[in-house]
């Protein structure tokens, strides 16, 4: 079977409008901004208006997605929207964007793989095209992450954001586009974070609530130890996979968790800060919608040209990971 090169012709973020500043924080925990600048990297995040919900943020990023692959929402063949915050449990979030957008002709689910989301739903999208079954797939990363963080814990609350980031992906050129995926799973460390109540084990009841459940767990230390050692697994394996050598990568965008991870994944690939694109600062922690925000503010900012060797790479709860390595 011929199989078409398949990479991102279209990219768009949203971010809300609201900013929860390092300095909020200190009134709502016992933290300051220091401890959470030198252990995280981060700022500020945003925080979604109490009317927006997952597909709200995710129209906002699609929108833009589709303008700037030069498409309409009618070209749109499938929607994948990778989200650990759906609106709801069901219709999917990918259903509910499909609505908005008047996207008739798409089909639409949802994916779940945490933080690693994304990257997950750009290998499934992009093996249907090439394998010639779909045109144009809508990918998004989509997040509420205020709605399910304990803004009384302070080992959570400091990390997690709102926003959104989509990418339309197409055929492209010869010798452009994907050149490798990485995915990787350990359901053995399911319960180092993850969100308990709500779901068939524990519905939700009164005790639920009352006992948190419906919020984030995480046991920080396990997960960046995790993180630490996946990060540059998951990317060196995808560049072996590619045939790229590692000195000829042009842009880095990582999962936006925490700088110390990524300065770990830099020094693992010995390369400079300037080659990785680094906005945790401004947005903190999004999950799925981390990357795809990165990557089209990269876009933005001009950093990402013609022929440039760019390396995605996330981790998340699961747990999972993913890499991908292409050729814009
Ligand atoms: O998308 C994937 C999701 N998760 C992640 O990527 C998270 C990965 N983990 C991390 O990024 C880090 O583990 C954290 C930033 C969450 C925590 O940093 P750490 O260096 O691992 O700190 P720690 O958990 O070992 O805590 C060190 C100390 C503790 O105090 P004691 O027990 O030593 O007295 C914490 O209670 O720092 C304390 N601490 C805080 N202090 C001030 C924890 N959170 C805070 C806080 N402000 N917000």
């Amino acid at each position: 079977m011929q199989l078409h090169p398949v990479g991102i012709i279209g990219t768009g973020k949203y971010v809300p409008e609201r900013i929860l500043t390092n300095k909020d924080l200190e009134q709502m925990v016992e933290t300051n901004d220091e401890w959470i600048v030198t252990r995280t990297g981060m700022r500020e995040r945003r925080i979604a208006a109490p009317e927006q919900a997952t597909s709200d943020l995710a129209y906002q990023a699609s929108l833009k997605a589709i303008e700037a692959a030069g498409l309409t929402a009618e070209d749109i063949d499938l929607i994948i929207v990778a989200t650990i915050t759906p609106d709801m449990f069901f219709p999917s979030t990918a259903c509910l964007l499909q609505d908005k957008l008047g996207a008739r002709k798409a089909a639409a689910f949802d994916l779940s793989a945490a933080c690693s989301g994304f990257i997950y739903g750009l290998a499934t999208a992009s093996s249907m095209i090439a394998n010639g079954m779909y045109k144009h797939v809508l990918v998004v990363g989509a997040e509420c992450l205020s709605r399910i963080t304990d803004y009384t814990d302070r080992n959570t609350c400091i990390l997690f954001g709102d926003g959104a980031g989509a990418v339309v992906l197409g055929q492209v050129p010869e010798g452009r586009g994907f050149r490798s995926f990485e995915l990787g799973a350990d359901g053995s460390g399911g319960e180092l974070l993850r969100v308990c109540g709500g779901g068939s084990r524990m519905p939700s009841s009164a005790d639920t609530i009352a006992d948190k459940q419906h919020f984030i767990y995480m046991a920080g230390n396990e997960v960046y130890k995790f993180a630490v050692r996946i990060m540059g697994n998951a990317a060196e394996e995808a560049l072996r996979k590619a045939g790229i050598d590692k000195k000829d990568i042009d842009l880095l965008v990582p999962h936006q968790a925490n700088i110390r991870i990524i300065q770990s994944a830099l020094n693992r690939l010995d390369l400079p800060q300037e080659k990785c694109m680094i906005n945790l600062d401004k947005y903190g922690n999004v999950s799925a919608a981390s990357i795809p925000i990165a990557l089209a503010e990269a876009v933005e900012q001009n950093r990402v040209n013609e022929g440039d060797r760019i390396v995605l790479v996330g981790f998340g709860g699961g747990l999972t990971w993913g890499a991908s390595v292409l050729v814009w």
